[in-house]
């Protein structure tokens, strides 16, 4: 394709350089925005009286048809062309003849890149809000299933206190939605129009970039165009946004992996999310959520590509900025699938109750609520500590839990213990008396589960 920019220069560069400047083969997904953004740019130079109304209709129908015929496969891409806004500019002015060379009137493709990103991402963040969404229905309904089963909650990875998995699963909602609060915050900043901005400096045209924004759906324009042109924060706080959404989706996925090992056997995944091995016909290995806790890495190197990309650019723009598209376009499509991947992964899983229930009956996880009691009874926490731990000591010596300990040695050790101790540390006992809000009893769950289903309506 012949280029629109020889001036100074007849245009005729090395191959290899030319290969090497063009971004087409990964700006070109961008074509409907760069297209509905000349439409707006040929009203508003009409409207303006920069081009006559007949000339801009003759524009928006050249390009409408480019539209057309991209999106049905009649047109396809000329991989020559340095990028998609010379391509669409270049195949209009093929078509509709010397109008075509008037639609790039006071802009440059320093603004019309940073509109056409800016376009891209406003819908696609929509679209990975709502595939978050999917994730989040998918662990509420297994909390919903799994109100009461009782299991072991962990610190340091060793049995703590008794929680129900709902509460455990309701964790992970409550991060997702933050993810989209963040996403949701990044999407309002970024919709500012940088177009008008022109190359750096603005233009000598009246023009009306208020109006043009408005035919955009913004809410407001950029008030600096050197920052107009420049300015890819939006990018970097929607990749933020990302690997804060990935690392809520590997510290996930490796509990799923935790959970489906021979070890913990909490969760059966569904064969439809699962391989097996090609030696080992007993394995069925979590792949899935294995390639959500690796592809997290990728996303977080797309965050720092960017970020070091524009460490050190002078103002205002700069061809290292061409780099953003391949970092950003590479974490959305992978957020997107790994987004896509973990729902049904996440509803088709089946949790095992029974031995959720078995895992909380060891490891003397009621041994706070042991202390409580005695707190209860008048003890300082401290001594009440004293004789829990104790006691605790004891019975991993004779192989025995608390429960199992009778009442005469649970009075050697406190007169103050009645027949009521067995009760107070039963564990739906001390999953229920986790009365504070937001704890793992009853009512919290309950009001967890409501208010989740409020934030997805
Ligand atoms: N392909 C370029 C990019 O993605 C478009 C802007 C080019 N501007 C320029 N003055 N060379 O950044």
């Amino acid at each position: 394709m012949a280029k629109l920019w020889a001036g100074v220069t007849d245009g005729a560069t090395n191959s290899l350089a030319d290969d090497f400047n063009s971004s087409i083969a990964f700006d070109s997904r961008m074509f409907k925005q760069d297209i509905e953004g000349s439409m707006a740019h040929a009203s508003m130079l009409a409207k303006q009286g920069i081009i006559t109304k007949e000339e801009a209709a003759m524009l928006t129908d050249g390009l409408a048809g480019i539209l057309d015929d991209l999106t049905s496969g009649k047109l396809s891409f000329d991989m020559t062309a340095e990028d998609i806004h010379m391509f669409v500019e270049s195949t209009l002015t093929e078509r509709i003849g010397e109008v075509g060379k008037k639609l790039h009137t006071a802009r440059s493709r320093n603004d019309q890149v940073a509109l056409d990103l800016r376009l891209y991402l406003r819908e696609e963040v929509t679209t990975v809000i709502g595939l978050v969404k999917e994730v989040m229905r998918a662990l509420l309904s297994q909390a919903e299933d799994n109100r009461d089963a009782i299991m072991p909650g962990y610190t340091h990875l060793q049995r703590a206190q008794p929680i129900v998995f709902a509460h455990h699963l309701l964790a992970y909602c409550a991060m997702l939605k933050r993810d989209c609060e963040r996403l949701t915050d990044a999407a309002r900043r970024m919709n500012a129009s940088p177009i008008g901005c022109c190359a750096l400096a603005g233009t000598t045209y009246d023009t009306d970039r208020r109006y043009e924004a408005s035919l955009l759906g913004f809410d407001s324009v950029m008030g600096n165009s050197l920052d107009g042109v420049s300015d890819r924060d939006f990018a970097l706080e929607i990749l933020s946004a990302f690997a804060i959404l990935m690392m809520h989706l590997s510290r996930l996925s490796e509990e799923v992996i935790l959970w489906a090992s021979w070890e913990f056997k909490f969760i059966s995944l569904s064969k439809d999310f699962t391989t097996g091995s090609s030696i080992m016909p007993q394995k069925k290995n979590p792949d899935m959520a294995e390639l959500i806790r690796g592809k997290t890495g990728r996303v977080y190197g797309d965050l720092m590509a960017l970020l070091t990309t524009l460490k050190g650019l002078p103002l205002a723009y700069n061809k290292d900025m061409q780099e953003d598209k391949e970092a950003i376009f590479d974490a959305l499509d992978t957020v997107k699938l790994c987004l896509s991947v973990a729902a049904p992964m996440l509803s088709s899983m089946e949790a095992n109750r029974d031995n959720m229930k078995r895992a909380a009956q060891k490891g003397f996880i009621n041994a706070t609520d042991l202390a409580d009691y005695l707190v209860k009874k008048g003890l300082a926490f401290r001594t009440a500590y004293k004789i829990s731990g104790t006691l605790v000591a004891n019975c991993i010596e004779t192989n025995r839990v608390l429960e199992e300990i009778p009442l005469e040695e649970y009075r050697a050790a406190c007169d103050l213990i009645d027949d009521d101790i067995y009760e107070e540390i039963a564990l739906e006992t001390c999953v229920n008396k986790r009365i504070s809000e937001g704890g793992t009893g009853k009512a919290s769950v309950e009001s967890q589960i409501a208010a989740m289903k409020e934030f997805l309506k």
